[in-house]
Protein backbone atom coordinates (compact mmCIF):
# COMPACT_ATOMS: atom_id res chain seq x y z
CA UNK A 1 0.00 0.00 0.00
CA UNK A 2 1.65 3.34 -1.19
CA UNK A 3 2.03 5.45 2.20
CA UNK A 4 3.67 8.85 0.72
CA UNK A 5 0.85 11.35 -0.01
CA UNK A 6 1.70 13.85 -3.15
CA UNK A 7 -0.36 16.51 -1.59
CA UNK A 8 1.15 19.70 -0.19
CA UNK A 9 -0.14 20.97 3.07
CA UNK A 10 -2.67 23.77 2.01
CA UNK A 11 -2.39 26.11 4.47
CA UNK A 12 0.47 28.35 3.10
CA UNK A 13 -0.20 30.84 5.99
CA UNK A 14 1.86 30.14 9.02
CA UNK A 15 -0.09 27.58 11.17
CA UNK A 16 -1.84 28.56 13.91
CA UNK A 17 -0.73 26.76 16.95
CA UNK A 18 -3.44 24.39 19.21
CA UNK A 19 -4.23 26.98 22.05
CA UNK A 20 -5.52 25.28 25.22
CA UNK A 21 -9.04 26.38 24.78
CA UNK A 22 -9.12 23.22 21.88
CA UNK A 23 -8.98 20.47 24.61
CA UNK A 24 -12.32 20.52 26.23
CA UNK A 25 -11.64 18.26 28.83
CA UNK A 26 -8.47 19.82 30.27
CA UNK A 27 -11.61 21.62 32.62
CA UNK A 28 -11.43 17.93 34.23
CA UNK A 29 -8.46 15.60 34.65
CA UNK A 30 -7.44 13.71 31.77
CA UNK A 31 -5.96 10.47 32.05
CA UNK A 32 -2.72 11.97 29.62
CA UNK A 33 -1.92 15.22 29.65
CA UNK A 34 1.27 16.41 27.59
CA UNK A 35 2.43 19.10 27.95
CA UNK A 36 4.90 21.81 25.51
CA UNK A 37 6.75 18.23 24.48
CA UNK A 38 9.71 19.00 22.51
CA UNK A 39 11.94 16.12 21.37
CA UNK A 40 15.56 17.08 19.58
CA UNK A 41 17.31 14.44 17.56
CA UNK A 42 21.00 16.30 17.60
CA UNK A 43 20.01 19.69 15.66
CA UNK A 44 16.50 18.36 14.51
CA UNK A 45 13.36 19.70 16.22
CA UNK A 46 11.20 16.83 15.63
CA UNK A 47 8.68 17.61 18.27
CA UNK A 48 7.94 21.59 18.84
CA UNK A 49 5.66 22.35 22.33
CA UNK A 50 3.38 20.11 21.24
CA UNK A 51 0.31 19.79 24.04
CA UNK A 52 -2.88 17.57 24.41
CA UNK A 53 -4.82 15.38 26.17
CA UNK A 54 -6.49 12.54 26.38
CA UNK A 55 -9.09 11.58 29.02
CA UNK A 56 -9.93 8.41 30.20
CA UNK A 57 -12.53 6.27 27.88
CA UNK A 58 -11.38 8.72 24.78
CA UNK A 59 -10.40 7.72 21.26
CA UNK A 60 -8.10 10.46 20.51
CA UNK A 61 -6.23 10.67 16.92
CA UNK A 62 -2.85 12.30 15.68
CA UNK A 63 -2.94 12.70 12.21
CA UNK A 64 0.48 13.49 9.78
CA UNK A 65 2.09 13.20 6.81
CA UNK A 66 5.48 11.25 6.70
CA UNK A 67 8.27 12.74 9.30
CA UNK A 68 5.48 14.85 10.86
CA UNK A 69 7.08 13.43 14.11
CA UNK A 70 3.98 11.25 14.92
CA UNK A 71 6.24 7.95 16.14
CA UNK A 72 8.70 10.46 17.92
CA UNK A 73 5.65 11.78 20.18
CA UNK A 74 4.91 7.79 21.10
CA UNK A 75 8.46 6.80 21.60
CA UNK A 76 8.57 9.87 23.87
CA UNK A 77 5.53 9.57 25.74
CA UNK A 78 6.40 5.40 26.08
CA UNK A 79 10.40 6.11 27.17
CA UNK A 80 12.14 4.91 23.76
CA UNK A 81 13.09 8.84 22.88
CA UNK A 82 14.58 11.40 25.57
CA UNK A 83 12.19 14.69 25.43
CA UNK A 84 14.11 17.78 25.62
CA UNK A 85 11.31 19.82 27.04
CA UNK A 86 7.79 19.67 28.26
CA UNK A 87 6.28 17.03 30.45
CA UNK A 88 4.11 14.40 30.42
CA UNK A 89 1.56 13.32 33.01
CA UNK A 90 0.02 10.12 33.63
CA UNK A 91 -2.91 10.50 36.04
CA UNK A 92 -1.96 13.70 37.83
CA UNK A 93 1.83 11.82 38.23
CA UNK A 94 4.55 12.38 36.32
CA UNK A 95 5.34 9.61 33.83
CA UNK A 96 8.33 7.51 34.14
CA UNK A 97 10.69 7.71 31.59
CA UNK A 98 11.92 4.30 31.62
CA UNK A 99 9.90 2.02 28.84
CA UNK A 100 9.43 -0.77 31.15
CA UNK A 101 8.39 1.80 33.95
CA UNK A 102 5.92 3.33 31.21
CA UNK A 103 4.73 -0.29 30.96
CA UNK A 104 3.93 -1.02 34.40
CA UNK A 105 1.96 2.05 34.66
CA UNK A 106 -0.56 1.02 31.90
CA UNK A 107 0.53 2.92 28.67
CA UNK A 108 1.45 0.30 26.07
CA UNK A 109 2.21 1.08 22.45
CA UNK A 110 1.47 -0.98 19.53
CA UNK A 111 4.44 0.00 17.31
CA UNK A 112 4.48 0.90 13.63
CA UNK A 113 5.13 -2.37 11.68
CA UNK A 114 4.02 -4.19 14.20
CA UNK A 115 7.56 -4.90 15.37
CA UNK A 116 6.60 -8.77 16.60
CA UNK A 117 9.62 -10.90 17.11
CA UNK A 118 9.27 -12.94 13.60
CA UNK A 119 11.57 -15.69 13.96
CA UNK A 120 9.39 -16.66 17.41
CA UNK A 121 6.26 -18.18 17.26
CA UNK A 122 3.01 -16.30 18.03
CA UNK A 123 2.99 -18.17 21.39
CA UNK A 124 6.46 -16.97 22.47
CA UNK A 125 5.52 -13.28 21.06
CA UNK A 126 2.44 -13.21 23.86
CA UNK A 127 4.34 -14.44 26.70
CA UNK A 128 7.01 -11.27 25.93
CA UNK A 129 3.87 -9.29 26.06
CA UNK A 130 3.15 -10.25 29.74
CA UNK A 131 6.39 -10.51 30.55
CA UNK A 132 6.20 -7.74 34.01
CA UNK A 133 3.08 -9.16 34.59
CA UNK A 134 3.24 -10.30 38.20
CA UNK A 135 -1.09 -10.55 39.28
CA UNK A 136 -2.84 -13.92 38.60
CA UNK A 137 -5.42 -12.41 35.79
CA UNK A 138 -2.95 -13.50 32.73
CA UNK A 139 -4.68 -16.54 31.82
CA UNK A 140 -7.99 -14.54 31.77
CA UNK A 141 -6.47 -11.89 29.24
CA UNK A 142 -5.14 -14.78 27.39
CA UNK A 143 -8.86 -15.72 26.98
CA UNK A 144 -10.16 -12.47 25.90
CA UNK A 145 -7.41 -12.18 23.42
CA UNK A 146 -8.71 -15.38 21.94
CA UNK A 147 -12.28 -14.25 22.19
CA UNK A 148 -11.45 -10.65 20.28
CA UNK A 149 -8.99 -12.64 17.77
CA UNK A 150 -10.19 -16.40 17.61
CA UNK A 151 -7.21 -17.04 14.58
CA UNK A 152 -4.50 -15.98 16.75
CA UNK A 153 -5.12 -19.40 19.26
CA UNK A 154 -5.43 -21.62 15.98
CA UNK A 155 -1.91 -20.16 15.04
CA UNK A 156 -0.11 -20.24 18.39
CA UNK A 157 3.02 -22.61 17.39
CA UNK A 158 3.56 -20.63 13.86
CA UNK A 159 6.27 -18.16 13.26
CA UNK A 160 5.44 -14.23 13.91
CA UNK A 161 6.97 -13.91 10.43
CA UNK A 162 4.39 -15.78 8.73
CA UNK A 163 1.29 -14.51 9.84
CA UNK A 164 -0.66 -11.78 7.13
CA UNK A 165 -0.42 -8.02 7.88
CA UNK A 166 -3.98 -8.30 9.31
CA UNK A 167 -2.88 -11.74 11.48
CA UNK A 168 0.58 -9.35 12.66
CA UNK A 169 -1.38 -6.62 13.67
CA UNK A 170 -3.30 -8.28 15.77
CA UNK A 171 -0.76 -10.28 17.38
CA UNK A 172 0.88 -6.62 17.59
CA UNK A 173 -2.28 -5.50 19.65
CA UNK A 174 -2.66 -8.87 21.99
CA UNK A 175 1.16 -8.78 22.83
CA UNK A 176 0.38 -4.80 24.23
CA UNK A 177 -3.13 -6.19 25.80
CA UNK A 178 -0.90 -8.53 27.53
CA UNK A 179 0.30 -6.01 29.81
CA UNK A 180 -2.94 -4.60 30.70
CA UNK A 181 -2.89 -1.59 29.93
CA UNK A 182 -5.12 1.57 30.69
CA UNK A 183 -4.23 2.94 27.58
CA UNK A 184 -3.19 1.72 24.34
CA UNK A 185 -1.08 3.52 21.67
CA UNK A 186 -1.23 2.99 18.29
CA UNK A 187 1.40 3.67 15.79
CA UNK A 188 -0.07 3.77 12.49
CA UNK A 189 -1.93 0.76 13.05
CA UNK A 190 -3.42 0.95 9.36
CA UNK A 191 -0.19 0.48 7.40
CA UNK A 192 0.23 -2.46 4.79
CA UNK A 193 -3.33 -3.46 5.92
CA UNK A 194 -6.13 -3.53 3.16
CA UNK A 195 -9.40 -1.56 3.52
CA UNK A 196 -11.54 -4.48 4.29
CA UNK A 197 -9.02 -5.49 7.36
CA UNK A 198 -8.50 -1.32 8.78
CA UNK A 199 -12.16 -1.28 8.80
CA UNK A 200 -11.97 -4.40 10.76
CA UNK A 201 -9.47 -2.95 12.87
CA UNK A 202 -11.16 -0.07 13.61
CA UNK A 203 -14.01 -2.12 15.38
CA UNK A 204 -11.75 -3.55 17.22
CA UNK A 205 -9.97 -0.54 18.70
CA UNK A 206 -13.62 0.68 19.23
CA UNK A 207 -14.61 -2.89 21.04
CA UNK A 208 -11.31 -2.04 23.02
CA UNK A 209 -12.75 1.30 24.26
CA UNK A 210 -15.72 -0.61 25.36
CA UNK A 211 -14.06 -2.66 27.69
CA UNK A 212 -12.32 0.15 29.32
CA UNK A 213 -9.43 0.81 27.31
CA UNK A 214 -8.47 4.27 26.45
CA UNK A 215 -6.89 5.04 22.78
CA UNK A 216 -4.36 7.47 21.28
CA UNK A 217 -3.36 6.85 17.48
CA UNK A 218 -1.26 8.46 15.23
CA UNK A 219 -2.20 7.76 11.66
CA UNK A 220 -1.05 9.59 8.17
CA UNK A 221 -4.02 7.40 6.48
CA UNK A 222 -6.71 9.18 8.50
CA UNK A 223 -10.29 8.65 7.37
CA UNK A 224 -11.39 5.33 8.94
CA UNK A 225 -8.64 6.92 12.23
CA UNK A 226 -10.94 10.16 11.99
CA UNK A 227 -14.23 8.40 11.77
CA UNK A 228 -13.41 6.56 14.87
CA UNK A 229 -11.91 9.12 17.56
CA UNK A 230 -13.71 11.24 19.82
CA UNK A 231 -10.94 14.41 18.93
CA UNK A 232 -8.12 14.98 16.55
CA UNK A 233 -4.98 16.89 16.22
CA UNK A 234 -3.25 17.67 12.86
CA UNK A 235 0.49 17.25 13.43
CA UNK A 236 2.50 19.54 10.50
CA UNK A 237 6.39 19.28 10.98
CA UNK A 238 6.54 18.79 14.73
CA UNK A 239 3.72 20.96 15.63
CA UNK A 240 -0.03 20.38 16.51
CA UNK A 241 -1.74 23.05 13.92
CA UNK A 242 -5.55 22.44 14.60
CA UNK A 243 -7.85 20.47 16.64
CA UNK A 244 -11.20 19.11 17.02
CA UNK A 245 -13.80 16.44 16.90
CA UNK A 246 -12.86 13.59 14.82
CA UNK A 247 -16.04 14.80 13.08
CA UNK A 248 -15.10 18.08 12.43
CA UNK A 249 -11.28 17.30 10.80
CA UNK A 250 -13.43 14.84 8.36
CA UNK A 251 -15.34 17.74 7.24
CA UNK A 252 -12.32 20.30 7.42
CA UNK A 253 -11.62 21.03 3.12
CA UNK A 254 -7.72 21.68 4.34
CA UNK A 255 -7.38 18.48 5.94
CA UNK A 256 -9.37 16.84 3.42
CA UNK A 257 -6.77 17.91 0.73
CA UNK A 258 -4.15 16.91 2.98
CA UNK A 259 -4.57 13.84 4.28
CA UNK A 260 -7.83 12.10 2.97
CA UNK A 261 -6.26 12.22 -0.54
CA UNK A 262 -8.38 14.78 -2.04
CA UNK A 263 -7.48 17.28 -4.66
CA UNK A 264 -6.32 20.57 -3.69
CA UNK A 265 -9.70 22.13 -5.88
CA UNK A 266 -11.98 20.51 -3.41
CA UNK A 267 -9.61 21.91 0.04
CA UNK A 268 -10.82 25.83 -1.81
CA UNK A 269 -13.87 25.48 -3.04
N1 LIG B 1 16.58 8.34 15.20
C1 LIG B 1 16.49 9.48 14.51
N2 LIG B 1 17.56 10.26 14.31
C2 LIG B 1 17.47 11.43 13.64
N3 LIG B 1 16.32 11.92 13.13
C3 LIG B 1 15.21 11.17 13.29
C4 LIG B 1 15.23 9.91 13.99
N4 LIG B 1 13.98 9.40 13.99
C5 LIG B 1 13.23 10.30 13.33
N5 LIG B 1 13.95 11.35 12.92
C6 LIG B 1 13.46 12.53 12.20
O1 LIG B 1 12.47 13.13 12.99
C7 LIG B 1 11.37 13.56 12.19
C8 LIG B 1 10.08 12.91 12.67
O2 LIG B 1 10.17 11.51 12.42
P1 LIG B 1 9.02 10.49 12.85
O3 LIG B 1 9.52 9.12 12.55
O4 LIG B 1 8.60 10.79 14.23
O5 LIG B 1 7.85 10.91 11.86
P2 LIG B 1 6.48 10.17 11.52
O6 LIG B 1 5.42 11.21 11.52
O7 LIG B 1 6.30 9.01 12.42
O8 LIG B 1 6.74 9.69 10.02
P3 LIG B 1 6.17 8.36 9.25
O9 LIG B 1 4.78 8.68 8.82
O10 LIG B 1 7.11 8.23 8.08
O11 LIG B 1 6.25 7.20 10.19
C9 LIG B 1 11.75 13.23 10.75
O12 LIG B 1 12.31 14.38 10.17
C10 LIG B 1 12.78 12.14 10.90
O13 LIG B 1 13.68 12.14 9.81
MG1 LIG C 1 6.09 6.99 12.11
Amino acid sequence: MPRESDHTVPNSAAPETESAETTPESASKPLLAVDTLDVHYGKIHAVRGVSFAVASGEIVSIVGANGAGKSTIMWALTGVVRSSGGRVLWDGEPLPKSPHEVVRKGLALVPERRRLFAPLTVRENLVMGAYLRKDKNVDKDYERIFTLFPVLRQRLGQLAGTLSGGEQQMLAISRALLSAPRMLLFDEPSLGLAPRIVEQLMETIVELRKSGITVLMVEQNAVQALEISDRAHVLEAGALVKGGTGRELLDDPAVRCAYLGEIAQDATA
